[in-house]
Formats: structure tokens, sequence, C-alpha cells
């Protein structure tokens, strides 16, 4: 059955960029993560702009198949866009649906490899239902892949000015939509109470420290980030417009101070379907 679910982050121009930038640092690991093979065919839930659906889709090659569910019109709009540009139009199929409910042909129940999901499952209330669907979808023997954050997990050191009032609006956010900020701790237990089997958790880095290459991009992502939620955190009345204005001060300084550090990582759990 549908929910209602809700999206923080939009699908503005300035949240399609952040979420591509979000791609370029964290693809490459989280395909490692993932360990796809050649000829697998995956479902991706929830699949935003494509970038990592088709990087999935280079990894199985031409005798797998990758098909990317999401609910957001412009998303796939841009997602066929993007994937034109590249030239790699037909590599995945992006299809309009809402995670709740599996726009899936008869034949596809219980015929993929491979379900994923990453970022997900922290906008959705009842991420125990999105589960449910990627069990039924995948053969028996086959993989559910879910990644996504815990908002626990995120510390930026020396601690900016105003980051901790800023950061538990921020966070605050996510609960009044009705979702978990924390999911990310939740995955093992979420995979096990969908009875999957062969369990197993891991996490990507997605931090940094001033002067590494990756610096100033994990930076950015995260002031962006908070930035373009300001309508959502303001709307915690604990947080008002100015300690808003400061908190954001206080991370561009920390951004220039050379001995910034981000430590965050995403959290990562996969189980089997029992054969
Ligand atoms: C943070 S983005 C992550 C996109 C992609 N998985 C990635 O890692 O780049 C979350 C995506 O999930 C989509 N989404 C949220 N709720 C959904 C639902 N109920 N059904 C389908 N898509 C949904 C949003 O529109 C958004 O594009």
């Amino acid at each position: 059955m549908s929910e209602p679910s809700s999206y923080i982050h939009g699908s503005s121009p300035d949240g399609q960029r952040r979420l591509s930038l979000l791609n370029d640092l964290l693809n490459e690991s989280c395909l490692r993560e993932l360990n796809l093979v050649e000829g697998e065919k995956v479902l991706d839930l929830g699949s935003g702009l494509g970038q990592f659906t088709r990087r999935m889709a280079q990894k199985v090659g031409g005798n797998g198949q990758v098909v990317g569910i999401e609910r957001d019109r412009d998303q796939i709009a841009q997602a066929k866009r993007l994937a034109n540009i590249a030239g790699q139009s037909v590599l995945v199929e992006f299809r309009q649906g809402d995670v709740f409910e599996l726009p899936l042909g008869e034949s596809e129940w219980g015929s993929f490899d491979v379900a994923h999901a990453r970022f997900l499952l922290e906008h959705v209330p009842r991420p125990e239902l999105v589960i449910a669907e990627m069990v039924r979808s995948v053969r028996p023997g086959g993989r559910v892949f879910v990644a996504d954050d815990d908002h626990d997990n995120f510390r930026p050191w020396p601690e900016p000015a105003g980051f901790d009032a800023l950061w538990r609006a921020y966070v605050r956010s996510y609960e009044r939509a009705g979702n978990d900020p924390y999911v990310g701790r939740r995955l093992v237990s979420l995979l096990h109470g969908a009875g999957l089997t062969a369990i197993r958790n891991s996490c990507v880095f997605f931090g940094g420290s001033a002067g590494d290459e990756r610096f100033e991009a994990v930076a950015d992502n995260i002031i962006g980030t908070l930035g373009g939620a300001k309508d959502a955190i303001l709307s915690d009345e604990s947080l008002d417009e100015e300690s808003f204005r400061i908190g954001m001060e206080g991370l561009e300084s920390w951004k220039a101070d050379p001995s910034a550090a981000l430590w965050y990582t995403v959290c990562c759990a996969e189980g089997t379907s029992p054969s």
C-alpha cells in the first residue's frame, strides 16, 4: 500500500546539483561495497538522478539489466537528460513509481538478483514496508542492499560556531516529516526483520580533512544541503533566522580552517533472500 512520504531536499536545480556532487564523491566506494557481478539484474529504488543507477548498469554489462524506480517526474526527466548527455540512454530503464508499490510486471516479481536503495529509507515513513517490497522483488538467493544515513555519524571538528543547534534543527526536520534521521543504525535489524539471511554490514567513508583533494567538495555538499533545507529547518521553532545564519557562517569558517576535519560515514547492509 502507498504511504505518504516527503523528500525534504526536493528536485530544484540546486537540489539536483548537490545530489550530482554527492554522486561524484561516493559512487566508486559504494560500487565496491555492492560487489555486483557481470550479468546481474538489478532494481534501484529511489534512483534520483540515476548516476549511480547507470554506474551499476556499466558494472553488470550488456548481459545484465538495471531498472531505476523514482517517484518524482522532474528527477526522472533530469536522469534521462544526464543519461543522454553521457551517451548512455539505453543503459538503464527509468520507471516512474512509488517504492511502497513497486511498478513491476507480474513476471518481474521474484526475478531480480539484487534490489538496491541508497539514501532512500531516511526519506520514507515505515522503511520496513519498502524493504518488504525489495524482498518480494528478488529471486530466492538474491540480495537486498541498502545504504543510508545515521545523522549521529556526522562530526565536523573543530566544532563550528552554532553548529550543534543548526544540526539538531535539521535532524528534527526529518522527524517532523515522519521519517527517521537515524535509520542507518537500523539497517541490519530491518533486513533481519524481513527474514533475510547472511546479513553483513559495513560503511563508506564520506569525510575528509582540510587540504585533501575531496575536502572542499565534501564541505560544500553539507553547507549546500543545510542551505537548501533552510525552510524546513526554520519551521522548527527552536531555531531562529539569526541562529541559522550564525550556524552557516560557522560552517564557512570551519571549511577555511587548515585543521578542519569531517568524520562522516554512510551505513551499508545487505542480506540474502532464503533459497
Ligand atoms: C537522496 S535521493 C537519492 C537518489 C539516489 N538513490 C542516489 O543515491 O543518488 C532520494 C530519492 O528518492 C526519491 N523518493 C523518495 N520517496 C520516494 C518514494 N516513495 N517512491 C519513489 N521514490 C522516492 C526522491 O524523489 C529522491 O529522488
